[in-house]
């Protein structure tokens, strides 16, 4: 679909896109500073391989702070982005033969990593009446003692959906009861409009559970620094060691510029965050009454995150421009060729009937983008 809508872009065509997975706001001013310092004052050489040090205080600070959770340095691991993070804990812990649990609806790469480290995602259902938190029954048909992991991400991409504090506990006590690493993907920490967004790990120290949680969090949404690429991971320091080999090899350690702009993030006056997140919170109100108003669409209201995760499946099975609409790559297909308008489909990320909306774009764009999705489900027969 992206590639798609950038031919169109590229002859000139008026593509509206609800495909994006990032903040459209520039990085703070003050962030950038920073990073224009660093490069000025040569700070452009390779750094210690699991992160600065004084990063890595500062991520303690921010932990302690915000979370609620102190660690030390040496239980920190910044990387490339989150996302590396997350492929060093698969590839640190997971071997053939070994499954990890996946919720479903889940962000596309969740299966991957682990696929990637040769283990076996067990997909999971989720409740949608239930801001998609896991459903237990279906989880406790398919434990196995193949299940090394649990993979969690709360607030969720694709559907936004928070999981109360009941649902992330009882988790921690059945990984705890199975032996299992709890892989917590915290990155929309600061992106939850009702109420206040819980750690992982907090739950697992106030309740004196005892599971093995990592925390793996980044500074991607929050400070819309996407391109920096600095994410990292919080966990037992031999896990947290077994990760920085894995790293140290493959990328020796995270941007430098990157790192010292991270410390400002941290550091720094935090109302940038405050301004981002009540622009999303506005959209967010808007983009949901309106998929709500479409015919035949349903839409829950998603806490966090920057995405809306409506129910297209009164469509499925149905004619667009006289090509069967089988699943929702093709209800989404049928759109981007009949307004211009590109949408993730939810088969992608094993929620069929469901499509993905990225509302991280002005209020004007949402409102043409979704007048034009309405003309054109008026015309499926
Ligand atoms: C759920 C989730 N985790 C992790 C990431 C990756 O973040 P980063 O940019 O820090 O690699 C994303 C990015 O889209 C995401 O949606």
């Amino acid at each position: 679909m992206a590639t798609k809508a950038a031919e169109m872009k590229a002859e000139g065509i008026d593509v509206i896109n609800f495909s994006v997975g990032e903040p459209d706001f520039n990085t703070p001013s003050h962030i950038i500073a920073a990073g224009q310092k660093a490069m000025d004052d040569g700070f452009t050489k390779y750094t210690a391989g699991p992160g600065m040090i004084e990063f890595r205080k500062a991520i303690c600070e921010k932990l302690k702070r915000e979370n609620g959770i102190t660690y030390e340095p040496a239980d920190i691991l910044v990387s490339n982005g989150e996302k590396q993070s997350l492929y060093n804990v698969c590839q640190a812990l997971f071997d053939t033969g070994d499954e990890v649990v996946v919720f479903r609806p889940y962000w596309v790469s969740f299966p991957e990593f682990v696929r990637l480290a040769d283990a076996e995602p067990v997909l999971v259902d989720t409740v949608a009446e239930n801001n998609f938190e896991p459903d237990f029954d279906d989880l406790s048909n398919k434990i196995t003692s193949n299940i090394k992991g649990v993979i969690l991400n709360s607030p969720s991409n694709p559907t936004g959906g928070i999981w109360g504090e009941d649902a992330i506990v009882k988790l921690l006590r059945i990984a705890k009861e199975n032996n299992w690493v709890v892989i917590s993907d915290e990155c929309y920490e600061r992106l939850v409009y009702d109420g206040e967004f819980v750690s992982t790990e907090k739950l697992n120290r106030q309740h004196k559970i005892g599971a093995v949680v990592i925390t793996c969090l980044s500074l991607s949404k929050t400070y819309a620094m996407t391109g920096w690429r600095i994410g990292y991971a919080a966990g037992p320091r031999d896990i947290i060691k077994a990760m920085a080999k894995i790293q140290g090899q493959a990328t020796s350690c995270a941007n430098s510029i990157g790192q010292k702009a991270g410390i400002e993030a941290l550091t720094g006056d935090q109302s940038c965050v405050d301004n981002m997140k009540t622009a999303f919170r506005e959209r967010r109100d808007f983009i949901i009454q309106l998929l709500n108003d479409l015919p035949g669409i349903s839409c829950a209201v998603p806490g966090g995150a920057f995405y809306a995760f409506p129910d297209f499946s009164s469509y499925l099975g149905r004619l667009g421009n006289g090509n069967l609409l089988k699943d929702t790559f093709d209800i989404s297909e049928y759109i981007l060729g009949c307004v211009n308008v590109v949408t993730v489909p939810g088969d992608g990320f094993g929620a069929p009937g469901h499509i993905r909306f990225s509302y991280a774009t002005s209020k004007e764009i949402i409102q043409k983008g979704i007048d034009r999705v309405r003309s054109a489900l008026e015309n499926i027969a």
